[in-house]
């Protein structure tokens, strides 16, 4: 046919081809592109979202440390099936403060986002000794090591300082008072009330920090306590209930 004789004219010469596939690949990246300047803005300011608190972020680091975005994803897409099944799509403004995000690629184990409140403490603490003590199906490896594991926060107020660099809200009475919070969030009888205003002042809302013995002891702060911490907020922050999307469109 004609059309197919024009076209081994391009492929047989490859500058002429290469020109073809810019072309090409440009029209496709302008279409995806371009709607992208009609927004205001990609990440909406939703009520609810502060920083973690030096407890929070620590046990996020031993997430990291761990490696279990490999197998758990942090975000759930608005499709039905996901929704059904783990709660109201992620947010974009729900990682704002991840410096690296935990969305992760793979699914080996359920999504994590909306994780926070699921499971009482004692439940964690089984599932993370023994994951087959609660799921006898699991292929999760169990974590026993880290129970009773003093944990390392020597450095969470360099931590945060550097997340302020990026962009993290802290402020200079969080870092200066950074161990003493991430203790007293351990401990309902320490004098924790200046630590839950710092934070919850940020979040514009009540009831986002939690002051417990996250692994069941008081005495002494160990690194259950903090993943703990991490996974019973994962995904609270934000009200649902009176949550509404904003209208992110130009309608000039
Ligand atoms: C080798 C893959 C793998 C790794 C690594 C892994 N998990 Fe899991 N996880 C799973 C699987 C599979 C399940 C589902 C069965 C179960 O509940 O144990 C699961 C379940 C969970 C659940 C229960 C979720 C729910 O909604 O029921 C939590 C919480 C959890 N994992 C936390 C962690 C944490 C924290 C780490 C890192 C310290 C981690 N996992 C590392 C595979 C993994």
């Amino acid at each position: 046919m004609a059309l197919f004789d024009k076209h081994s004219f391009i492929e047989k010469n490859s500058i002429v081809l290469t020109v073809g596939i810019l072309v090409v690949v440009a029209i496709g990246g302008l279409i995806e592109i371009a709607p992208l300047f009609y927004l205001k803005n990609t990440i909406e300011k939703v009520e609810g979202m502060r920083p973690y608190t030096p407890l929070e972020l620590a046990g996020r680091n031993i997430y990291i440390r761990e490696g279990c975005y490999v197998c758990h994803s942090q975000m759930i897409r608005p499709l039905r099936d996901e929704v059904e099944r783990y709660g109201h799509y992620s947010l974009a403004a729900e990682s704002m403060y991840d410096h690296p995000h935990q969305w992760g690629s793979k699914r080996t184990g359920p999504d994590l986002a909306r994780l926070g409140g699921k499971y009482a403490d004692s439940w964690h603490m089984d599932h993370m000794k023994d994951p087959r003590s609660v799921v006898p199906e699991s292929v999760m490896p169990p974590y026993a090591f880290m129970i009773g594991r003093p944990l390392d926060f020597k450095n969470i107020d360099a931590d945060m300082k550097a997340l302020k660099v990026v962009g993290v809200p802290y402020t200079e009475d969080m870092i200066a008072n950074a161990k003493e919070d991430l203790i007293s969030q351990t401990d309902p009888d320490s004098d924790w009330e200046d630590m839950v205003a710092r934070y919850e002042g940020l979040a514009g809302r009540e009831g986002s920090v939690t002051i417990r013995a996250f692994d069941g002891d008081v005495k002494n702060v160990t690194e259950m306590d903090a993943l703990i911490a991490y996974m019973q907020m994962l995904g609270s922050l934000v009200d649902f209930d009176t949550y509404e999307a904003e209208d992110l469109h130009n309608r000039r």
